[in-house]
């Protein structure tokens, strides 16, 4: 029986590829005020605003790889039952080849009608962009999957499910600012091994975790060869 490995992985995890973080310098709140482009109040106010933001995410993202961390992740899956939460809205560890992907704040390649956050429409490469107008089959105007800040987070439980269940936690690539993603780390039982991967320091409360100072690519490398002790005779 292969071991429960989950991963919580969050904006760090996609720098590598060339997607911008949220709270690094330079990072993407540095150009744009969260209130104005991730709120409805901010979509209500202004959506072609908001709609332009998240259209030249997707076009970013059309253009844009798995890195070496996303592919070493997927590569763990022949000898352990990996489970990725993310808060990425990127499809960067689906094409990387991981199969059972959580997405805590929604999906960048999905819109939804304004009125059913919970209906996910997919938005093809081929036509990247919303516009006013672009709307359902019910004649709802769309917005982007995107779980803005002061809206439900849908997916929390079952990724708290999945941290419950786990044999050991993974966290790359996140600075654990933004709740609730941030305190899945409660819910990882005593005594089941933490590894955290970032280039910098992580202030969290836990002091049984095993931290990883590099960044995604190396980190990933270094977390298989301590992973190898938990993988499972094939
Ligand atoms: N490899 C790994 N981690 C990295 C790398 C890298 N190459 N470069 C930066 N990091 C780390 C930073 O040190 C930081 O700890 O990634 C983390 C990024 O933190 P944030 O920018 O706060 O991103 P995140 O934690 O994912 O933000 C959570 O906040 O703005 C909202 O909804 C948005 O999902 C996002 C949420």
């Amino acid at each position: 029986m292969k071991k429960r490995l989950v991963i919580l992985t969050g904006a760090g995890m996609s720098a590598e590829s060339g997607i911008s973080t949220f709270r690094d310098s330079d990072g993407l709140w540095e150009k744009h005020r969260v209130e104005d482009v991730a709120t409805p109040e901010g979509f209500a106010a202004n959506p072609q605003l908001v709609l332009d933001f998240y259209n030249q995410r997707r076009r970013e993202l059309l253009n844009t790889q798995p890195n070496a961390g996303h592919i070493g992740l997927a590569e763990l899956e022949r000898d352990f039952d990996v489970r990725i939460i993310t808060q990425n809205v990127d499809n960067l560890h689906e094409r990387a080849g991981s199969s059972h992907v959580i997405h805590l704040h929604g999906e960048l390649m999905k819109a939804c009608p304004i009125n059913d956050l919970n209906t996910a429409y997919d938005i093809s490469p081929e036509h990247p962009d919303l516009h006013i107008g672009d709307k359902d089959a019910n004649g709802v105007q769309l917005r982007p999957f995107i779980v803005w800040f002061g809206e439900p987070v849908p997916m929390i439980e079952p990724a708290i499910t999945e941290v419950e269940a786990c044999d050991i936690f993974v966290v790359i690539g996140t600075s654990l600012n933004v709740y609730p993603a941030a305190g899945l780390l409660n819910y990882v039982r005593r005594g089941q091994p933490i590894f955290l991967i970032d280039p910098k320091v992580v202030n969290t409360y836990r002091t049984d975790i095993h931290f990883i100072r590099k960044g995604a690519s190396e980190g990933v490398k270094e977390l298989k060869e301590l992973l190898r002790p938990y993988a499972q005779p094939q």
